[in-house]
């Protein structure tokens, strides 16, 4: 047998294996774990048995494998409650659409359940299911319910689904892959590893959210955004270790943890603040910055006159805060994030926008209507640099944030 750097050595994985065609990885998956180390406990749900049989997954993890939760032996033996606490890491591979909807409903009424239930262990999820059931605004709001509840997630990955050969976002991890989650999540709860900060003494600077464009006193142009993907960008910029600056229009959300946050108005305020907080390392650019303001703001409110003629609302546009500092010749923050809003054309227009703003990354994001990217939960970007264009499954915001940082963080330059 080849050597494994005995990087699990000593850690104790709960396996919990659900109903799906990709259960036959994780027998893989459990022969990955114990090569680097791990001794590895298996809990299958009753249709994870359908697919693999409890004696190949116990031969492989060399012990007991539960399934059910009103087994006289097993529940004497060790009991869920202590399958929920004996191990330092719940892995749920493969995570069908069905059991994760139990976790973010909070049903015990299987052994699979009841331990994710009664657990206070780091739960790593790796999703397994049609690209349909995937993308279905249920399963979306349950694994926004479970990114929340402090749940990780590994994959899942675009390709083919073994089963109808349909292609798009729904299969499950590579063995390895989920090795690697494994890994990271256990060296950053051992607060160990560096990799867990990876933005340690780093300054970001974020934008979120629309800008207000006076009228007069009671009036205003705006937009859709709730400021919602910025806010999340800059709570996983300093979770990762960054000093972080967050410039906000207006919106309803709090400061987010640990982030030093400025309130801006209109579009002139946010480019203001934007220069008053800079230096940075990196600057994320997402704010929904009005592109038009009044030509003059009256001093009072605009009274109809009685006459039925409109009064003329004259246009005139607002500085670009992106390009304005990504073009500085001094200053510029060794990375610049923008952001694309487009409904047509998505990829075309963000690939013009990263040469136009003079941007190094564009996080490209289709916001027609339908998709309800704007005061949504989720979203579905492209990163577009000049090497090419990335594409990601649809996510919840949050999860786009902490993926997107971490991406980011993997390019930032190093001084000279
Ligand atoms: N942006 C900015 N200042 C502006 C307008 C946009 O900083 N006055 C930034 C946004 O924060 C985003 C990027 O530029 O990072 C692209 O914004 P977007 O609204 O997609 O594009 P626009 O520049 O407004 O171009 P268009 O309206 O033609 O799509």
């Amino acid at each position: 047998m080849a050597d494994f750097d005995a990087t699990l050595q000593g850690k104790r994985i709960l396996l919990i294996i659900a109903g799906g065609i990709a259960a036959y990885k994780s027998l893989d998956l459990i022969r990955r774990l114990k090569e680097r180390g791990a001794t590895v406990r298996v809990v299958m749900t009753k249709g994870a048995t359908e697919f693999i049989t409890p004696l190949a997954a116990g031969a492989l993890a060399g012990g007991t494998v539960y399934t059910d939760l009103f087994d006289r032996e097993s529940e004497q033996d060790v009991g869920h409650i202590r399958l929920a606490r004996e191990a330092d890491l719940i892995v749920v591979a493969p995570a069908t659409a069905d059991l994760m909807a139990k976790m973010a409903g909070g049903h015990a009424d299987d052994l699979a359940s009841a331990v994710l239930l009664a657990t206070k262990l780091p739960v790593l999820v790796a999703p397994a299911m049609n690209p349909a059931m995937w993308a279905h605004p249920a399963t979306q709001r349950n694994i926004a319910t479970l990114l929340a509840d402090g749940i990780r997630l590994a994959g899942p990955e675009r390709g083919e689904m073994a089963e109808s050969g349909e292609a798009g976002t729904g299969r499950m991890s590579e063995p390895l892959a989920i090795v690697a989650a494994v890994e990271a999540l256990l060296s950053g709860d051992n607060g160990a590893d560096a990799s867990a900060k990876p933005l340690l003494g780093k300054h970001v600077l974020v934008t979120a959210g629309p800008t207000h464009e006076p009228i007069d006193p009671v009036r205003y142009i705006a937009n859709r955004s709730s400021g919602k993907q910025g806010f999340a960008i800059a709570a996983a910029a300093a979770a990762a270790g960054a000093r972080v600056t967050l410039v906000a229009g207006p919106v309803g959300m709090a400061d987010p943890e640990g982030v030093s946050v400025r309130r801006v108005e209109t579009a002139r305020d946010m480019l203001a603040a934007v220069e008053i907080a800079l230096p940075a390392d990196i600057a994320i650019f997402a704010a929904a910055v009005a592109d038009w303001r009044p030509a003059h703001e009256a001093v009072s409110k605009l009274k109809k006159d009685g006459s039925g003629i409109v009064p003329p609302l004259h246009v005139t546009e607002n500085p670009d805060i992106l390009a304005t500092i990504a073009h500085r010749r001094d200053g510029r923050p060794g990375l610049v994030v923008g952001f694309a809003a487009e409904t047509d054309d998505v990829l075309e227009n963000a690939t013009k926008k990263l040469s136009r703003k003079g941007a190094d990354i564009i996080v490209a994001n289709d916001v027609s209507p339908a998709n309800n990217v704007m005061g949504g939960a989720a979203n579905t970007v492209h990163l577009v640099t000049a090497e090419g264009i990335e594409s990601w499954p649809q996510l919840p915001k949050d999860e786009v944030a902490r993926r997107l940082v971490h991406w980011i963080a993997g390019r930032v330059p190093t001084k000279a």
